[in-house]
Formats: C-alpha cells, sequence, structure tokens
C-alpha cells in the first residue's frame, strides 16, 4: 500500500492509541475478559496490560505486519500465552464457538467491512461467549453526526480508513448479538472523534 500506509501509519495509530485518556476505558472493559480471548485489531498491544489471570490465552489478529511487531514486543512482557495471526476480521482464521471473549477496542471505526467481521466475531464465540468492545461512533446530536458526515470521507484517507458515523450499537445488534451493558458518552477531545460506546455484548 505504500510507505505511508506500511511504515507511518502504524506509528501514528501507536503515538495517538496510547493516548493516557483511553487507559480508564481499555481497564475497564479488559478486566471482563476471561478465557480464550481474540482481540481483533490488536494493533501495538495496548491492552495487554490489562488482561486478568482469569485469561487463559489471547490470540491476537492484525492485518498490518508492522503493528504485529509491535504486539509482539508487548506480548513478551505479558505472562499470559499469547499468538498473533496476521489477517483480518472479514475472514477469522478460526474454528466456531472456539472463543470465549472478543475484544475490540477503536477497531469498528477501520474494518472496511463491518457486517461480515462482526458476523465472524460472532462465529468464533461460544454461545455463553462475550464481545467486549469500547467503540467511537455516531454521536446523539444531529450538529455532531452532520460534522461527523463531513468530516470523515477526509478523514478516513488520512487515519487509515477510520470512520466517524458509524452506529456502533446498531451494527452489534445486526449482527446477531444483545447488548448486555452499555455506557456511552463524549470522553476529552473533539466531538465529531469523542462519543464512545462501552459495553458487552451475548450472541443471539
Ligand atoms: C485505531 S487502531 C486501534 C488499535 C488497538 N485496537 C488499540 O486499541 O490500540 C485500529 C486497528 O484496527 C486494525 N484494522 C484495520 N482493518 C482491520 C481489519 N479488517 N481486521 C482487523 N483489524 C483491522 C488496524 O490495523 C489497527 O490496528
Amino acid at each position: 500500500m505504500g510507505f505511508y500506509y506500511d511504515v507511518i501509519l502504524p506509528r501514528l495509530c501507536h503515538m495517538a492509541m496510547r493516548n493516557r485518556y483511553l487507559v480508564p476505558y481499555r481497564q475497564r472493559v479488559i478486566a471482563m475478559a476471561q478465557g480464550h480471548v481474540l482481540e481483533i485489531g490488536i494493533g501495538s498491544g495496548l491492552n495487554l496490560p490489562f488482561y486478568p489471570a482469569g485469561v487463559r490465552d489471547i490470540q491476537g489478529l492484525e492485518p498490518s505486519p508492522r503493528l504485529i511487531a509491535m504486539a509482539r514486543y508487548a506480548a513478551e512482557r505479558s505472562t499470559i500465552p499469547m499468538t498473533l495471526i496476521e489477517g483480518s476480521a472479514e475472514s477469522i482464521p478460526l474454528a466456531d464457538n472456539s472463543i470465549d471473549t472478543v475484544v475490540t477496542t477503536w477497531t469498528l471505526c477501520t474494518i472496511p467491512e463491518t457486517a461480515p467481521a462482526l458476523t465472524e466475531m460472532r462465529r468464533v464465540l461460544t454461545p455463553s461467549g462475550q464481545l467486549l468492545f469500547v467503540e467511537h461512533g455516531l454521536g446523539p446530536e444531529e450538529r455532531v453526526r452532520k460534522w461527523q458526515d463531513r468530516l470523515t470521507p477526509i478523514w478516513k484517507r488520512i487515519s487509515g480508513g477510520c470512520h466517524l458515523n458509524r452506529p456502533i450499537r446498531n451494527l452489534i445488534e445486526q449482527a446477531g448479538f444483545t447488548i448486555a451493558q452499555l455506557e456511552t458518552g463524549y470522553m476529552k477531545g473533539p466531538k465529531p472523534m469523542a462519543f464512545l460506546y462501552e459495553g458487552r455484548a451475548r450472541p443471539n
């Protein structure tokens, strides 16, 4: 895809996602992980320090080889067994009903095709499994939504495909999940980029 996508963007992603204001969200959501975990779009592995003792192993799926290399470095500091898989959420190379917890943090904004990706997440989850998420997306006010729609075409081009205006709750529900827990609200930062959905969903 070129130097910007292959080299610059992964570094920018790592720097942006290290934002200290994201840490409390990571801590709260990752604390609920258990069993066999699949993290979608693991990036540079910034959630790894927050996984609790109840996690048996973590598989990290990530399309960017540069980010996988960074996640590998982070995994060396973790005591939980970890496998990194180069791949895409639209086609998860894991068996049906093999995962207890799927984690996605600030990733549904960037996955090109969210419907097949969420269907894949549901497929790999056991019937009693859970989807844990922290995502930014469509805000509640018309004024903010208009800005999100206006900015998304430009934002996508500089940010590696990130959409500001995805209706995260609807996308999760439409893929066959029931929302079991949900907090929404603005984090610190410009409103079009800062409306967060944090929670847990169960496969129907
Ligand atoms: C904003 S970063 C978030 C990284 C990480 N989840 C975090 O919380 O720090 C978005 C991530 O989604 C990944 N991504 C993009 N398209 C993807 C796809 N089709 N399947 C899985 N991950 C994808 C990117 O490579 C990147 O790691």
